[in-house]
């Protein structure tokens, strides 16, 4: 495995693009908006110089990182010569339907397809091909290359070969993969998803104020982030996303989003890549204050 793609340049493909181009893996980083290809590209050199400078990488692996990236909005030229697609384009049923009907179609037969979703069934998604036994669940953490953990989810179909085999790659990235079965939301999200769904109406309830309740997960529970942080450093529209695949995929009321979730979406604010969330970033990502809407 040599030539990898990676669908989507958001917050995940950017980070899944730079986590296989500094492990040596020459990657073709696809975007339907050429805006978010070059916003991926500075994302990425400023995460190499942040490691740059902390001594972790050397000047030889920034440059040789970034030349292992190209960037393209061609899907078909793209995927030519690929040994595994990697999919984090928007957390949508619709869109990843369509993305892997046609990626099943343009790529050369041995080529593994996996998708980052953070909870859209992989054998739904694998039903959209003639190729179920290469489709293949590759749930990256967000900052990707930070985290460690690679939640690897089987599908129905999915062969043992193709499971062993990005078992293996995503040990290659220097990461900690971990096997589960394909459920809604998987292990990761079916349980962080209700929790940060039990924050957001704890908020609404007015039961504390945002810096409280993320407070009290951090020292009461030794939680690195709050909950409300951590919502808007994932997104949340992926959020509630992954909430609504829930919900319709348990039938089960205790997955139901949140009106303040649902609200806040609605009103365009998504958190840290809108630049407010239950946080004001307009300061940059690393000084945020309450925002206006929350301060009690
Ligand atoms: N944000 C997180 O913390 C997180 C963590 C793990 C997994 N995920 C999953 O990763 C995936 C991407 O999430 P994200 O947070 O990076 O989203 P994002 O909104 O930051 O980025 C999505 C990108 O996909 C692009 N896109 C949309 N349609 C496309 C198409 N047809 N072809 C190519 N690109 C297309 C958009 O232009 C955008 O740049 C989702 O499935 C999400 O559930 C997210």
């Amino acid at each position: 495995m040599k030539n990898i793609t990676v669908i989507g340049a958001g917050t995940m493909g950017n980070g899944i693009a730079h986590a296989f181009a500094q492990s040596g893996y020459s990657v073709n980083l696809v975007d339907i908006s050429t805006d978010a290809l070059e916003k991926a590209i500075s994302n990425i050199t400023k995460n190499l110089d942040r490691m740059l400078s902390k001594e972790k990488i050397s000047l030889e692996d920034k440059n040789s990182t970034l030349s292992n990236i190209t960037i393209s909005t061609e899907l078909s030229s793209a995927v030519k010569g690929s040994d595994l697609v990697v999919e984090a384009a928007t957390e949508n049923v619709d869109l990843k339907l369509k993305i892997f009907k046609q990626l099943d179609k343009i790529c050369d037969e041995n080529t593994i397809l996996g998708t980052n979703t953070s909870s859209i069934s992989i054998t739904k998604i694998a039903a959209a091909t003639n190729r179920a036994e290469k489709v293949i669940g590759m749930h990256f953490m967000n900052p990707v290359p930070i985290m460690k953990l690679v939640e690897v989810i089987r599908g129905k179909g999915t062969s043992d070969k193709v499971t062993n085999t990005i078992m293996e790659i995503s040990r290659n990235l220097g990461k900690s993969p971990v096997e589960v079965n394909d459920a809604p939301g998987f292990v990761a999200n079916r349980i962080l998803m209700p929790m940060i769904n039990e924050a957001i109406l704890t908020l609404e309830e007015n039961v504390s104020g945002v810096e409280e309740i993320d407070t009290v997960m951090i020292l009461g529970m030794s939680h690195p982030m709050g909950p409300l942080h951590l919502a808007d450093f994932i997104g949340l529209d992926v959020c509630l996303s992954i909430l609504e695949v829930m919900y319709d995929g348990f039938e089960n009321p205790k997955y139901k989003p949140c009106k303040t979730l649902i609200n806040m979406v609605n009103d365009g604010k998504l958190g840290v890549k809108s630049g407010e969330g239950f946080y004001d970033y307009s300061e940059g990502p690393r000084n945020k204050k309450v925002s206006s809407q929350f301060i009690r």
